[in-house]
């Protein structure tokens, strides 16, 4: 018999990637859910049972998780430097989600409860240069995590654990760092910087101007992970035995500036950047040390930044040049 397995945040971007990866490679009755109405979701499946609803009530978790046998929690209220900075009750709310849903596996008796924690939980002294050395798994203890967002997810990793421990419900645990790709948010003000960046140059392009908004300085660096390695990284530590958490992340580091060279030949385009010091800027440095994943998992990306962009770049392009950035992919997802 098919089993049931249930995607929170389904309506959303990396939710809707796996929705579509369940679906192609068979095996699972899917049912999906997110608090968006359906016709905003960014993937929509004729063949999987969709809810519209609120998960941070618990009424509605005990619902979505009845005759489910594993739950993955993509669900929260999140977006780039642009939207968590600016939204940090919003986000910890997030937590009702995790909290309610967890509560309700443990009465429906799920058999594995996956959640999305995120790079921002890690110790921000150890992101004050560019370039820096890896973020391990351990270094997000002593706890100094982003303001807000990352507070929430953990938290919400440790309910995790101790859910496991007290009440022997199996967990997984990832942090993402920066996922981008096709069928993203790429305007609106919770795009992160690979979209935002290569909506810029396009709109710059289609509208023969010079001139885009740089957030910062342009030196600050980071690491992006493509979706496909995303969703791929996911299913490794969901299907392990191991309730350890992981990064899930590339140690591919970049210059926000490198990153704006990288898009400028992938548009043929060249632009002039105009530094914002004013707008959110994050971090200094932050790339995923991935000696644990691999160990463990035997598991590390494999597409290039430039590679991840190209495609990043064509559908956003297809997007705009199609009249259509005023989207569901810019929708709130509150
Ligand atoms: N969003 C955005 N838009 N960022 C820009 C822009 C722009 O137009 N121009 C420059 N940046 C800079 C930001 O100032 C920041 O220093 C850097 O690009 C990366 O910004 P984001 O991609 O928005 O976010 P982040 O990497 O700091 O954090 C994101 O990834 C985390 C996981 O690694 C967020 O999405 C977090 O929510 C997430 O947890």
């Amino acid at each position: 018999m098919k089993k049931n397995i249930l995607i929170c945040g389904a309506g959303g971007f990396i939710g809707g990637h796996l929705v579509n990866y369940f679906r192609n490679n068979g095996g699972f009755n899917i049912v999906c859910a997110d608090i968006k109405p359906i016709e905003y979701w960014f993937q929509i499946f004729e063949d999987t049972k969709k809810h519209s609803l609120d998960l941070k009530e618990f009424e509605n978790c005990l619902k979505v998780t009845s005759n489910i046998d594993y739950v993955f929690n993509m669900a929260c209220n999140m977006g780039g430097m642009g939207f968590i900075e600016n939204n940090k009750a919003e986000c910890m709310l997030s937590v009702l989600i995790n909290t309610n849903l967890l509560r309700a596996c443990k009465i429906n008796d799920i058999k594995r409860y996956f959640f999305s924690s995120s790079a921002c939980v890690y110790n921000a002294q150890k992101q004050k240069q560019t370039f820096v050395k890896g973020l391990k798994e351990a270094d997000a203890y002593p706890a100094e995590p982003e303001d807000g967002y990352g507070w929430e997810k953990l938290f919400s990793e440790r309910m995790c654990r101790h859910f496991t421990e007290d009440f022997n419900l199996d967990t997984r645990i990832v942090r993402y760092h920066n996922i981008f790709g096709p069928l993203g948010t790429y305007d609106g003000g919770r795009e992160k910087a690979p979209a935002a960046l290569c909506r810029k140059i396009i709109n710059a392009k289609i509208n023969k101007k010079k001139d885009i908004e740089v957030w910062g300085d342009g030196e600050q660096t980071r690491s992006f992970l493509y979706i496909e390695d995303c969703i791929e990284g996911t299913l490794k530590v969901f299907n392990s035995n191991s309730n350890n958490v992981f990064n899930v992340g590339s140690d591919e580091q970049v210059s926000i500036n490198q990153m704006i060279e990288i898009i400028e030949n992938i548009a043929n385009y060249k632009v002039k950047k105009n530094y914002d010091l004013s707008k959110p800027k994050g971090v200094r440095g932050r790339s995923s040390d991935n000696t644990f994943i691999k160990s463990e998992l035997s598991w590390e990306p494999s597409i290039k930044l430039k590679d991840g962009l190209e495609k990043t770049y064509s559908w956003i392009y297809d997007q705009i040049a199609s009249g259509s950035n005023i989207s569901k992919f810019s929708r709130s997802n509150i």
